[in-house]
């Protein structure tokens, strides 16, 4: 069934990614980038997609988009039906498309987090051309960085890096920065932990990509945090939504 809000994502049927694509319907990977025009600025030369409903805009010097994170906006959205007030972080939200497309139709603050200041003009662009400015912000920072003390979110959406350092070299198209994930693939996951652990309000949740088979690497060392759900989207990657653990009352 659609969503009944008319200002809202497309995400089709039971939340199957209804990604609707200006350039390509395949995996990204199969679609031409105009990767040797240099960004001028001008429209005309920035690749577009339609991410779920929203104009997204990016180039070469940020990961492109990939039409199967839209099954963690559309789960991120379902989560922010139920979960308490307060607002969404986003960390390591690129051009900001994940996090835009949960919030959108939503009165929920957005603060979006990444270090790549190209990544975080578009992502401001972005919330910009979806009339979302007023409830976005993004903050051109590392992740372990970016939050005050005291700053509490309803629900972290995570989507760092994930490809073990010894194979960023198969992605040769992709920004090296973006995909990662030092040794073994986990390290900016382990700090996406850490910003939840400290900054979810009492039942938030932390919905955080990883890569095939990763959720299972990180469970035991979860601390203050449970694995409630894994959704597994084939060779292309996971979802794992965690919440803080319930902590014994003291007698
Ligand atoms: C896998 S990409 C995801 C981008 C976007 N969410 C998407 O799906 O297209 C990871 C992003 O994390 C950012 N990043 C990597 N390490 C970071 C760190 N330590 N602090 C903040 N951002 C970081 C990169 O710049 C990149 O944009």
């Amino acid at each position: 069934m659609l969503p009944t809000i008319a200002r809202s994502c497309f995400f089709g049927p039971d939340n199957v990614p209804g990604v609707r694509l200006s350039r390509a319907v395949a995996g990204y990977r199969s679609a031409p980038t105009p990767r040797s025009r240099p960004p001028t600025g001008r429209k005309d030369h920035v690749p577009e997609l339609d991410f779920a409903g929203l104009t997204i805009h990016y180039d070469h010097r940020v990961l492109e988009p990939r039409p199967w994170t839209v099954a963690q906006s559309a789960w991120a959205a379902e989560l922010l039906d139920e979960l308490p007030e307060g607002p969404v972080l986003e960390l390591c939200a690129g051009v900001g498309q994940i996090g835009l497309c949960a919030v959108w139709g939503r009165d929920r603050r957005l603060v979006c987090v990444d270090d790549n200041p190209v990544a975080c003009g578009y992502a401001l662009a972005n919330a910009e051309a979806a009339g979302l400015a007023g409830q976005v912000s993004v903050r051109e920072l590392p992740l372990d960085t970016a939050v005050a003390e005291s700053e509490r979110f309803a629900l972290v959406i995570a989507d760092p890096p994930w490809v073990p350092h010894d194979q960023v070299g198969r992605f040769p198209e992709d920004p090296p920065h973006a995909i990662d994930g030092g040794a073994d693939g986990l390290d900016v996951a382990r700090t996406c932990l850490e910003v939840a652990r400290d900054h979810l309000v009492p039942g938030g949740a932390l919905l955080l990509q990883l890569g095939p088979g990763q959720s299972a690497i990180l469970a035991p060392e979860l601390d203050g945090l449970s694995l409630v759900e894994v959704r597994r989207h084939a060779d292309r990657g996971e979802l794992a939504l965690l919440q803080p653990a319930e902590r014994p009352v003291a007698a």
